[in-house]
């Protein structure tokens, strides 16, 4: 026997003898439960395979001559033999590519089945669930739940009191500020989808715009200035809105609500995201009441 294989042979018994230290320390049923049985013997059988094929590929690179036949390429004098494709490895590779075509055409057809389909379904099933389950919530349970996906969804931008962050998103302690009021007025809006559209830019100018935007800020209270006729046509005479048509000047009401979650916002002081499906109609209405006990 060779000095390779007593080091071998060394190596394999040190593997073995480690194997069976740990083992035997976990306090496992080795006799009694086959699944641990075999685990065993599998990890015997590598530290043994492992030991025999070192010997065997460093007695091969002792001995071994170049034989066969070079390509004809080369990199830097070093050649390549050529060699058949391992059988293996193509029948390995043809099989993956047959099992391919059936995962994709039979066992899970690419148009048929989606993880993210799935997920979406699982999703409307439970937002069904919960809709139902909440359908008649009280006033209560909305104010909570409102401040839960408020807390969630809206505080990063508007804050955990609802301040808008120093006039970085939209403060809700009160309906609207006097820039806000002047900038729909200059440069008109057109982010909030009213089937009513657009509000077209230049209804008012100087100190009338001025004047009215004093006004709506100060929630449209004390003796209305007459240049607030341009505005009312569209938006009211009490700036509520016209039933829906456009949006309420005076209070954060459902159809507004709707509207901004549905479609963001764009506007003086940045863009508001649109929340679309995200949002379900009874968390909307949560948030409606709870956005509303802000400005209170
Ligand atoms: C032709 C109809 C029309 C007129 C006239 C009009 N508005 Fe508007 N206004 C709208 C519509 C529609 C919107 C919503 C636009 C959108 O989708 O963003 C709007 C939006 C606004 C907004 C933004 C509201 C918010 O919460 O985002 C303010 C403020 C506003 N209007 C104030 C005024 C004032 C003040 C006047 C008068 C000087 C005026 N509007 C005249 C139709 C009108
Ligand atoms: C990425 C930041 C961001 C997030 C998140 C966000 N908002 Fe906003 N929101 C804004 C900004 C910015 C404005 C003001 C736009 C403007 O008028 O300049 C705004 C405006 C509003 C307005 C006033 C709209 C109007 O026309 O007067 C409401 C209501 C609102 N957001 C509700 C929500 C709710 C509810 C959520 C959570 C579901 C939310 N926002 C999440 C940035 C955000």
């Amino acid at each position: 026997m060779n000095a390779l294989m007593i080091k071998a042979l060394a190596f394999a018994a040190i593997l073995m003898i480690a194997t069976i230290y740990v083992v035997m320390s976990l306090d496992i049923d080795i006799v009694g439960d086959s699944v641990n049985a075999i685990t065993i013997g599998g990890a015997l059988a590598i530290a043994v395979i492992t030991s025999a094929v070192s010997v065997k590929y460093i007695n091969q690179m002792k001995t071994d001559t170049a034989s066969g036949e070079l390509a004809e390429e080369n990199w830097d004098g070093i050649g390549e033999y050529k060699n058949e494709l391992p059988s293996g490895w193509a029948y390995t590779f043809l099989a993956v590519f047959i099992w391919s075509m059936w995962y994709g055409m039979f066992g899970y057809p690419i148009n048929t089945y989606s993880q993210i389909g799935e997920y979406n379904e699982e999703v409307l099933a439970y937002n069904a669930k919960f809709e139902a389950i909440h359908k008649n919530a009280d006033a209560a349970t909305l104010l909570g739940m409102g401040e839960s996906i408020y807390l969630v969804q809206c505080s990063q931008c508007h804050g955990n009191t609802g301040d808008g962050l120093d006039g970085r998103a939209h403060d809700f302690t009160s309906r609207i500020t006097k820039e806000q009021v002047l900038e729909a007025i200059n440069n008109g809006a057109d982010s909030l989808g009213y089937a009513m559209g657009a509000m077209p830019a230049g209804m008012a100018s100087g100190a009338d715009a001025e004047a009215i935007a004093i006004y709506v800020a100060g929630g449209m209270k004390g003796k209305q200035p007459a240049s607030f006729a341009a505005c009312s046509s569209c938006h009211g005479v009490d700036g509520k809105g016209n039933g829906g048509m456009s949006p309420n000047l005076v209070a954060y009401d459902d159809v507004l609500m709707n509207h901004v979650i549905k479609n963001g916002k764009k506007g003086s002081i940045g863009k508001m995201p649109a929340f679309k499906t995200l949002i379900t109609p009874v968390q909307e209405k949560a948030l409606t009441v709870y956005i509303q006990s802000l400005s209170n």
